[in-house]
């Protein structure tokens, strides 16, 4: 029987650009931990990624080549238009399901609009699935965007072997049961065989939201439906270990490294890197520096915030808004502090390449990540993943999902401005056995539970499944 992985996400690991002033079409990889975590596994042989590749305006004539061209590189891609992008992606994707499942409830929208094009885009995607899906393919549905396609598969192919995966948080089930399509959303999820969640904590929230709002019975991770049980657990995504260990040690990062040697020449660099998004904490982050400066004025010309965020969802007005408030907020800081030859923030509103990235964690003495919720979050594990001369701090916050497994860091709660303020001062005068100690701990961890190793369990997990539902018949 042979068998392809299929993977299924909202954006595939490239996005297309198109330049302004020749309209010629560009791919870029894409940004995000779902995109940039799975990019290593999608190329093995037969394998086949379906996504929207990221913008609306392709024209009729222009699909036959973005379609051959992707599938050389085994992926393909559904097309989305301008409506469905406004109600489906900004709309129900980022205005409704992003929000509250990160208990941002004064953001969350409830537009039936937004609903109804949220499930004619499932069901967009699953017509596409099943151009290419054999009956005994695996099918790896993953996050927020497509919470309906396992149940729209199933219906379809009713023997398939589906995996859903969600890469955010899972609210508890006071905060999940203010969505008026509750039973709706959970009935999509539960086409699956298994679906797995970052962590323990997220489980548990949905599991409770399956008995007390869809009212199936379940014990000890399986939820017992009338024809087939469904397994549902904590798989931790890890990252591409040695990929990011062996950029550390080449000949393009060293060469960066040295070049940022010479430009903070005397200085300790605190590094920040996110997507730009509310839920990530850059503007308490930017407080607690100021009040960092403030406390500690010795480290005025000794310090440098080095601020890379990545331009995101930009048509969705609370990240417009968001994106002027660092502006004003960065230059409010350094108008502040500055000095003729030092500047305290160094502030960055693109993406960087991934030798940039792999220099950028490199060289920072510190990496400050304070989300006030994160599913995962990536970033850390990649600072911890470079840190190959073992010197090297991270502060993060108790609220990604990657302090239940980087329990070496310095943790804290990103709404404790004065904790926040303590870590770093921590931080940077933190003796080298200690950084070591803590960083050898952290990299044990995750060279053990690599993104390889995490595909393996989950797809391990997903065929066991089958074989107890087989065992019932
Ligand atoms: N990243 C990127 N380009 C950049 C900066 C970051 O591709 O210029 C990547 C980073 O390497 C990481 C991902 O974006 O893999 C962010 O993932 P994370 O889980 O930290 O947060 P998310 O964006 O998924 O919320
Ligand atoms: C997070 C989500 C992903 C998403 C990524 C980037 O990682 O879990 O599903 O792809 O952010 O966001 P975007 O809206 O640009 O795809």
């Amino acid at each position: 029987m042979s068998q392809k992985k299929i993977i299924v996400s909202n954006r595939l690991p490239v996005t297309a650009n198109r330049d302004e002033e020749s309209g010629a079409l560009e791919f870029k990889p894409s940004a995000g931990g779902l995109a940039t975590g799975l990019s290593s596994i999608f190329k093995e042989k037969g394998n086949l990624w379906i996504g929207w590749p990221g913008i609306p305006d392709f024209k009729e004539d222009e699909k036959p080549g973005v379609i051959k061209s992707l599938r050389g590189e085994n992926m393909a891609p559904v097309f989305l238009n301008k409506k469905e992008v406004l109600l489906y992606y900004e709309g129900f994707s980022n205005r409704t399901l992003w929000p509250l499942f990160h208990y941002f409830t004064e953001f969350t929208q409830y537009t039936p609009e937004d609903w109804d094009m949220y499930v004619a885009v499932n069901q967009k995607f699953c017509d596409a699935i099943l151009e290419y899906a054999g009956p005994d393919d695996i099918i790896w549905v993953h996050d927020y965007q497509l919470l309906l396609l396992p149940s729209m598969l199933r219906e379809k192919l009713p023997n398939a072997t589906i995996g859903f995966f969600q890469h955010i948080p899972f609210p508890s089930y006071e905060i999940f049961r203010l969505l008026p399509w509750r039973s709706e959303i959970l009935e999509g999820m539960l086409g699956a065989d298994l679906l797995g969640f970052h962590t323990y904590d997220d489980t548990r929230h949905f599991m409770s939201s399956v008995s007390r709002i869809a009212g199936y019975p379940n014990s000890m991770g399986t939820i017992k439906m009338a024809n087939r049980i469904i397994s549902v657990d904590a798989f931790p995504m890890g990252i591409d270990y040695d990929k990011f260990e062996k950029a550390a040690r080449s000949k393009e990062t060293y060469e960066k490294v040295d070049k940022y040697k010479s430009l903070f020449a005397n200085q300790q660099v605190v590094l920040s890197i996110d997507r730009l998004d509310y839920t990530k904490g850059i503007k308490r982050r930017l407080y607690a520096f100021d009040k960092f400066l403030e406390m500690y004025p010795e480290y005025i010309g000794k310090v440098v915030l080095v601020l890379l965020v990545v331009p995101s969802r930009d048509k969705v007005d609370q990240y417009q808004q968001l994106k002027e408030e660092i502006d004003t907020l960065v230059g409010k800081i350094d108008g502040k502090y500055s000095t003729i030859d030092w500047t305290p923030i160094q502030y960055f509103y693109r993406s960087f390449s991934f030798d940039g990235l792999s220099a950028l964690y490199s060289k920072a003495d510190v990496a400050l990540i304070t989300p006030l919720r994160d599913g995962m979050n990536l970033v850390c594990k990649e600072y911890v993943a470079s840190k190959v001369t073992q010197k090297g701090v991270l502060i993060l916050s108790e609220m990604a999902g990657a302090a239940k497994e980087l329990s070496e860091a310095i943790l804290i709660n990103p709404n404790d401005e004065a904790e926040i303020v303590e870590a770093l001062k921590q931080a940077l005068e933190m003796p080298e056995i200690e950084q070591r100690n803590r960083l050898l701990e952290m990299q044990e961890k995750l060279k053990r539970y690599s993104v390889h190793r995490w595909v393996e369990v989950f797809v391990e997990e997903l065929l066991n499944v089958k074989d107890r539902q087989a065992k019932m018949n």
